[in-house]
């Protein structure tokens, strides 16, 4: 089976070299630009491809890894050149989009699928490292499905399969967790920085509470790992940090009081009871 990829970004070079660190065999990348090409295939000593359909005629299976804004033209590229045939499976890696996307070469009859790896990618070489550990979800047509968890068995990750009409809010959901993370924590480091701490001391110092929540997360479960003033129902802390921030950077105001609002929400009747609750609302409102 040889592997080829239309995309050398990120995700596309990450994982030809995770799949060939498995034993897989690739075919080769085609790329918007040769450099990129050149460098995919160079990490995953494979061939550089200068067109489409010499990629596809050298593969069975085709992985689409351009931006998803671009995906459909490659489609449509594919169905003008009539070298996809009934043996192949195509492949995209995006998370929002469902093979629907794949309707102008359906008629074909070849495998489809979509493979999202659940893990952000922003650079190849840990995001390769980080593949061996990656869940995967799947949608697809049979074929399709049959030939991606045939890879996912050789390379051993785990994978689970999503309804087409599903997929757009299970990737809203990866961004909440993955993409608002990050703004989260831009700014509670935010906060910080008005404090005076400098800004080099303040991820170093703050990263040990951020690991240690995220263990007592996966451990106990959100509404168990929470600790501090909401759930202790401490009122006269939680108004003296809306009075600190009203005054010293309001800017962080409104995402304090939609987080604090989630927040009894999550634990109303659970930890909280609903006298509790009713006060904090009114605090946070
Ligand atoms: N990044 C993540 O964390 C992540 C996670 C899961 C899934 N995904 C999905 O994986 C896919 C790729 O994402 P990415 O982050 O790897 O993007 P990326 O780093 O921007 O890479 C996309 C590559 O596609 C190439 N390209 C663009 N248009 C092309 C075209 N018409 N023909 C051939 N190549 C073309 C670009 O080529 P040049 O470099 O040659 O210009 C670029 O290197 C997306 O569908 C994304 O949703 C991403």
């Amino acid at each position: 089976m040889k592997i080829g990829f239309i995309g050398a970004g990120k995700v596309g070079t990450s994982l030809g070299i995770f799949f060939k660190n498995n034993g897989l065999s690739l075919s080769g990348y085609f790329s918007r630009s040769e450099a990129s090409s050149q460098n995919a295939a160079n990490l995953t000593e494979s061939c550089l491809f200068s067109d489409i359909s010499a990629l596809i005629k050298a593969s069975n299976l085709v992985l689409i890894t351009t931006g998803d804004d671009q995906i459909s033209s490659v489609v449509n590229q594919i169905a003008q050149l009539s070298c996809l045939t009934e043996n192949h499976t195509l492949i995209h890696t995006s998370g929002a989009l469902s093979t629907d996307l794949f309707d102008p070469i359906k008629a074909i009859g070849c495998g489809l699928c979509s493979l999202h790896p659940i893990m952000s990618f922003s650079d190849i070489i840990n995001a390769a490292e980080n593949l061996s550990s990656t869940v995967f979800t799947l949608e697809g047509n049979k074929n399709g499905l049959a030939d991606v968890e045939k890879i996912l068995e050789i390379t051993a990750n785990p994978y689970f399969i999503i309804n087409k009409e599903h997929k757009v809010l299970y990737h809203a959901a990866a961004c909440i967790l993955s993409n608002y993370l990050v703004t989260l924590m831009n700014s509670g480091f935010g906060l910080l920085k008005a404090t005076g701490i400098a800004a080099d001391q303040i991820t170093k110092a703050f990263m040990p509470l951020i690991t240690a929540t995220l263990g007592n997360i996966e451990n106990s479960g959100t509404v168990n790992a929470l600790t501090g003033p909401l759930v202790r129902g401490d009122e006269n802390t939680i108004t003296a940090h809306v009075q600190a921030i009203k005054i010293q950077s309001p800017e962080f105001l409104p995402l304090y009081q939609t987080m604090g609002l989630a927040t009894i929400d999550m634990i109303k009747d659970k930890r909280i009871d609903t006298k509790k609750y009713d006060q904090l609302t009114k605090i946070l409102s």
